[in-house]
């Protein structure tokens, strides 16, 4: 074994490039986010943490419903302008086009292949970001990103965030819940 020690820090291996749509002040607002994940499964949820400078943290806190957008490859360079201006100082209202769901105050983003739309669980005030983690209420998909009624990786091409930077999905290297099955005791 040859480790060395890097000091605490907020690390995962690689995160996913996400956009959170929130109304803030009646108008959607899009933030880039890498920090989320799967919160739940029964009922189904998803939680993001959220720096509480953020404009978006305004809205999810006013109306308590946001969404995670799953933007595409081919939308690499809008997703990173929602990451380096605030809405507080730039309208980002039109940088995708705005749906709504089920609910009336969580903005979904046209071109993202799949939506996430979710209603405020609850928050976690974890110190500089509050964790907030959304029960999912609906999941919108592009019909050409869905093949035998499951979402499709390789047709929504998500971007993968690591190291300050955006990468496509790598190659496939086993089946989940199923490679394990041939495992032998060394
Ligand atoms: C790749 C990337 C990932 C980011 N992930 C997060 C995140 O998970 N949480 C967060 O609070 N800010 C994150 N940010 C920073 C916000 O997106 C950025 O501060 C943005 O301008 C906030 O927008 P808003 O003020 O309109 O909400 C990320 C930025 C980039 C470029």
């Amino acid at each position: 074994m040859d480790k060395i020690t890097l000091g605490p820090m907020p690390y995962m291996s690689v995160m996913p490039t996400l956009l959170v749509g929130a109304n803030v002040k009646g108008k959607p607002n899009y933030m880039t986010a890498a920090w989320a994940t799967v919160a739940c499964m029964v009922p189904p949820m998803v939680c993001v943490a959220i720096n509480k400078a953020r404009y978006t943290a305004k809205g999810i806190e006013e109306n308590k419903t946001f969404s995670l957008n799953v933007p595409s490859a081919n939308h690499v360079v809008e997703t990173d302008h929602c990451g380096l201006v605030s809405g507080a100082q730039v309208d980002k209202s039109g940088v995708f086009r705005s749906f709504y769901g089920r609910l009336n105050t969580a903005p979904l983003a046209e071109e993202c292949p799949v939506n996430i739309e979710c209603r405020l669980f609850t928050s976690v005030d974890c110190g500089s970001h509050l964790l907030y983690v959304g029960e999912v209420v609906e999941i919108h998909a592009d019909r050409a990103c869905v093949t035998d009624g499951k979402l499709d990786i390789a047709k929504i091409s998500p971007i993968v965030y690591a190291q300050s930077a955006y990468f496509g999905v790598g190659e496939h290297v086993g089946k989940a819940f199923s490679a394990g099955t041939k495992y032998r005791k060394k």
